[in-house]
């Protein structure tokens, strides 16, 4: 199963990409998380080593190998392979994080000019695609805000887009546009998450909000301030306080992806 994560900047996409992968793995499947933000803090959520942390190059970084994927030979310069093999690269550079899983960071990408085609480019949605279409494992992204790097190819290879969604109408703005775009784009499964919820009034406002949408909300999360802690003392959530508030709403979260996970793939 392919989940991607989305929403606006800063309302728990890290968070819940992180647990649900560790929730996965800590299941016995294979796992392998892939963080598509230019943050690039998925292997704190995920409790990965301070030693292997240290030694992971994103990469969009990794500027030699991506010259060598797509260059042309004898080609003026400007002129790059938008198509380069990209096969071997989640098993070279993907590493080791806790209960088995597995984590590759893509890292950010500047873009000079939007819609800009520049090689790094070219390797990432390269890359989205061998990992959204061709991979067999749960393959969990935590997308950067505005999905830039999705085709139509590679939305297609994602069976759940969980958009994420704080309670605020600014972030339920974003939630609609990627909703419209992740729907355009070709992808069945998209569920509305709410995290940092404080009370039940906010969950009215948000269905108001959503009553037009197909969408309706799939599940929603706690505000927990055991969250916060476990990020002031740099420990991954679950292995901070497993039993909050937050992370017993993410266990059920994950028991109801692991139930459609059955339904889709259990014939
Ligand atoms: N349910 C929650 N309760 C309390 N704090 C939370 C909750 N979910 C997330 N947070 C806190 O909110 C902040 C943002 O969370 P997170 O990094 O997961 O969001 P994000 O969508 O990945 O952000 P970005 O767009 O910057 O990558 C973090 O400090 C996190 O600890
Ligand atoms: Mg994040």
């Amino acid at each position: 199963m392919k989940l991607a994560i989305s929403g606006k900047g800063g309302v728990g996409k890290t968070l819940i990409a992180g647990t649900l992968s560790r929730l996965f793995a800590r299941d016995n499947f294979k796992v392998l998380a892939i963080d598509n933000d230019s943050a690039m803090n998925l292997s704190y959520t995920l409790g990965i080593d301070d030693s292997t942390k240290a030694k992971i190059v994103p990469i969009s970084e990794m500027k030699e190998m991506i010259n060598e994927r797509t260059s042309v030979s004898g080609a003026e310069s400007g002129v790059y392979n938008i198509n380069p093999e990209v096969s071997d690269i989640p098993d070279r550079f993907k590493v080791e994080g806790p209960d088995g899983l597995q984590l590759l960071v893509l890292g950010g990408i500047e873009e000079p000019l939007s819609g800009c085609l520049c090689p790094e480019n070219a390797l990432i949605r390269k890359l989205l695609y061998n990992l959204l279409v061709k991979r067999d494992e749960v393959v969990v992204v935590d997308f950067e805000a505005g999905l830039e790097h999705l085709g139509r190819g590679t939305a297609k290879g994602i069976d759940v887009m969980i958009v994420v969604t704080e309670p605020s109408q600014k972030s339920l703005d974003l939630c609609h546009k990627i909703i419209e775009l992740s729907k355009k784009l070709g992808v069945l499964n998209i569920f509305l998450v709410a995290n940092k919820v404080i009370n039940d009034k906010q969950i009215e406002k948000i269905n108001e909000r959503v009553r037009e949408w197909q969408v309706p909300l799939y599940h929603s999360l706690p505000y927990d301030t055991e969250i916060g802690n476990a990020d002031l003392n740099g420990i991954s959530p679950i292995d901070y306080n497993p039993q909050s508030d937050g992370m017993k709403s993410l266990k059920v979260l994950y028991l109801k992806l692991k139930a459609l996970k059955k339904e889709l793939f259990d014939l």
